[in-house]
């Protein structure tokens, strides 16, 4: 046989083999290395030494495809403690590689390592990885991108290009010394300096013009920008001069496409928007802003990131066209406290609900639960003064009142799959206020919280409905509610108080977004369901970080089921010590 004919057997063959494994739904195996290690940056003039992946802020990229399996093995080369969360991925029963510490994992300790292994199944869109510890995920953080599946196309026109614009907050000081600080004086943390767009935070700021996101687009094409809210404690409305986006997936789950100038997301969140670009050259740049959205009672940062939408020029251009002598045009954004731009934005999300993407949710419901979330105090230690709400308290935040406190020796999860979590945990976390109020309206005298580490157990397989309610006490203010281990459905949401009578009967059971982070409204509630089918232990939590560090969080424990593959496998060899 001649060997072209060999040569073309073989690349038959191949291609052959290619598409069976894909026909069959079967990824493959893709390897990443993190190396955390210092790295000395200047951002606003000042030089300092972060916490940095593989010397990147920020951090790598990742990308895999529907059906692929990650290994990523995390390597600590600095003094702190690390472990990192894979955000939004729905972790199949492979708990073990979540990432949070202290929840599923003790942190990986320095000089330690831990390989990250995990399938990404049913979800494909755009995520992001971060660390999950205190206040690390400040500058450990980068986007984690799952394309659909070979020869899968998109549900909307495929885009020309596709960027990732990662939303980060920038401290001129170290964000571990601001959140200790804040935990011992009982305050509310110093402010950032700066929000920043894949780390640049742009000309609005001291000596940063050289350090301004770019995104060059030439004329009439799509882009699809994979917008992700990686800011600590900021929520952040973006927008682009004179261009309209069309929103086309949130959280890794496409979404009904919808037009809209301005986009919203809390920290944690992530959007896919496609940007059309004029069909001719506009001879302007634009600038685009994120900014945040805040209606509570602290300080924040309120400062503006700016990055510029420039267009390339034909080759045939003169020099008269030179971007630098372009007009920038500037868009406008809400004010900062527009709660009704939020909530109207927030019903615009609609999951696709079709025979492809269906919207699997629960038509009936086996438990319930009413979750107050909101702020609080604890009382100042004797012998100090504090600088909480007054001087003999400290700022506290809490689900039904209850502050959590992670364990600090094991993990929740090692203790449960050891069956050694009675001294770990109490499985008694209250399903609704243990002392209701008027959650909305004059806020009770009493506002302190109970600290402890309580869980709610879930039999393998059950429906939940959840409702957020959030609370007036120390002030309204949204809460971006995140859920690891699963994606829910926003079924409803509303100001005021939740009504168990009126407000069910406007539930949306048809076409409900499905996410893995959503808005408690500023002085409203919010209503989720998902199927437990996820064995493990799962975290929830505000994505504010603030309101993290001062425990609005809890943990749901879900049950194996009896199949063999609804069972959670034991820890691999390599898990971290605790
Ligand atoms: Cu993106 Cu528990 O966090």
């Amino acid at each position: 046989m001649a060997t072209w004919v060999l040569h073309y057997l073989l690349v038959a063959f191949l291609i052959t083999i290619t598409y069976s494994i894909d026909a069959a739904s079967a990824g493959i195996t893709r390897h990443y290395t993190f190396h955390i290690q210092l790295k000395n940056i200047t951002r606003l003039c000042k030089t300092k030494t972060i916490v940095a992946v593989n010397g990147k802020f920020p951090g790598p990229k990742v990308t895999a495809r529907e059906g692929d399996n990650l290994q990523i093995k995390v390597v600590n080369h600095v003094s702190n403690n690390i472990s990192i969360h894979w955000h939004g991925i729905r972790q199949l029963r492979s708990a073990w590689a979540d990432g949070p510490s202290y929840v599923t994992q003790c942190p990986i300790q320095t000089g330690q390592s831990y390989v990250y292994n995990f399938t990404i199944i049913g979800q494909r869109g755009t995520l992001w990885w971060h660390a999950h510890i205190q206040w690390m995920r400040a500058t450990v953080y980068g986007p984690l991108i799952i394309l659909p599946k070979l020869h899968q196309p998109y549900p909307f026109p495929k885009p020309y290009k596709q960027v990732p614009i990662i939303f980060g907050e920038w401290f001129n000081a170290d964000p571990l010394a601001v959140i200790q600080q804040a935990l011992q004086t009982g305050a509310g943390p110093n402010a950032s300096d700066a929000h920043t767009f894949n780390g640049l935070p742009g000309p609005l700021y001291n000596c940063s013009t050289k350090d301004t996101y770019k995104l060059a687009v030439k004329p009439g094409k799509t882009y699809l920008l994979r917008l992700i809210n990686a800011a600590l404690d900021d929520e952040l409305f973006f927008t682009i001069a004179n261009h309209t986006l069309t929103v086309v997936e949130a959280d890794a789950s496409y979404v009904k496409p919808f037009q809209t100038n301005i986009v919203l997301l809390g920290p944690g969140q992530t959007t896919n928007v496609l940007l059309k670009t004029k069909p001719i050259h506009p001879n302007a740049t634009f600038y685009m802003l994120a900014r945040p959205y805040f209606t509570g009672q602290g300080t924040i940062d309120n400062t503006t990131v700016a990055g510029i939408l420039k267009y390339h020029h034909k080759p045939t251009s003169n020099h008269f066209n030179s971007s630098k002598n372009l007009p920038v045009i500037k868009p406008s954004l809400p004010p900062i406290n527009s709660t009704s731009y939020a909530a109207n934005f927030t019903k615009m999300f609609r999951s696709l609900a079709n025979s492809r993407f269906p919207a699997n949710v629960p038509k009936t419901v086996d438990k319930k639960f009413f979750f107050a979330v909101g702020l609080g105090t604890n009382p100042c230690p004797k012998n100090q003064t504090c600088q909480g709400p007054t001087n003999t308290t400290k700022f506290a935040a809490s689900i039904n009142n209850v502050s959590f406190i992670l364990p600090n020796t094991t993990s929740l999860l090692q203790s449960y799959f050891s069956g050694m979590s009675k001294k770990v945990f109490t499985t008694n976390f209250p399903s609704a206020p243990v002392f209701p109020f008027n959650y909305t309206g004059v806020p009770p005298n009493n506002t302190m919280v109970s600290r402890g580490t309580k869980v709610v157990v879930l039999k393998y397989n059950t429906t939940v409905e959840l409702v957020l309610q959030g609370t007036s006490i120390l002030g309204i203010e949204a809460h971006p509610i995140h859920l690891h281990g699963y994606n829910f459905y926003v079924v409803g949401q509303g100001f005021g108080n939740f009504d168990p009578t009126r407000d069910p009967k406007q539930y949306n059971l048809v076409d409900p977004v499905e996410r893995n982070t959503i808005n408690v409204p500023s002085g409203g509630w919010v209503a989720i369901r998902f199927l437990a089918d996820n064995p493990g232990v799962w975290f929830m939590h505000c994505h504010i970080e603030i309101h993290l560090s001062w425990g609005l969080t809890m943990a749901w424990v879900v049950l194996d089921g009896d199949r063999p593959n609804q069972k959670l496998p034991p820890p691999p060899s390599d898990f971290p010590k605790c």
